[in-house]
């Protein structure tokens, strides 16, 4: 298994539906791998737009387009991968230190963030090429 594939992760979660409508329920540190400290959402971007491109030092991240679609890059430095976001049932986990793009939005997409982390400017990594350094150090640090 590539490493991308331990700091990203696609969740599919279960429709509690029934004649009513639907129903996705999401609960931090069961449905998700974490305790949800944050929640923002992104609509009212499109297809022009790339939004994200950045890392978070310690944030982690669950991506939900609640309505429409988007797509998003994900990167680890050494590899990257585009995941299209496109049920309200799906969710895209990301560890802290991937750098993400989020673009190709539909005009009606809203894209659920849920996050580890409160807001802190100072974990977010905006540079591509100091995010690069900064994977290059950890790996260092590692061995
Ligand atoms: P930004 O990180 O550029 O958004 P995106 O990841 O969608 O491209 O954030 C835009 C602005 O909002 C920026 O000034 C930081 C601020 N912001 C907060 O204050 N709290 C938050 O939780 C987030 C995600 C952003």
């Amino acid at each position: 298994m590539s490493k991308l594939d331990e700091q990203i992760k696609l969740l599919e979660w279960e429709d509690l539906g029934d004649e009513r409508g639907n129903l996705v329920v999401v609960e931090g540190n069961m449905d998700i791998p974490f305790e949800i400290k944050r929640v923002f959402y992104i609509y009212g971007s499109d297809d022009t737009v790339v939004r994200g491109q950045h890392a978070n030092m310690r944030s982690e991240f669950v991506m939900i387009n609640v309505c429409g679609t988007s797509r998003v890059k994900v990167d680890n430095g050494e590899e990257s991968r585009t995941i299209e976001l496109n049920r309200p049932r799906m969710g895209l986990y990301l560890k802290n230190n991937v750098w993400k793009d989020m673009y190709d939005f539909s005009p009606d997409s809203i894209l659920l963030v849920l996050s580890s982390e409160h807001y802190d400017n100072a974990e977010y990594i905006r540079d591509y090429q100091e995010y690069l350094n900064y994977m290059k150090s950890m790996k260092e640090t590692a061995k």
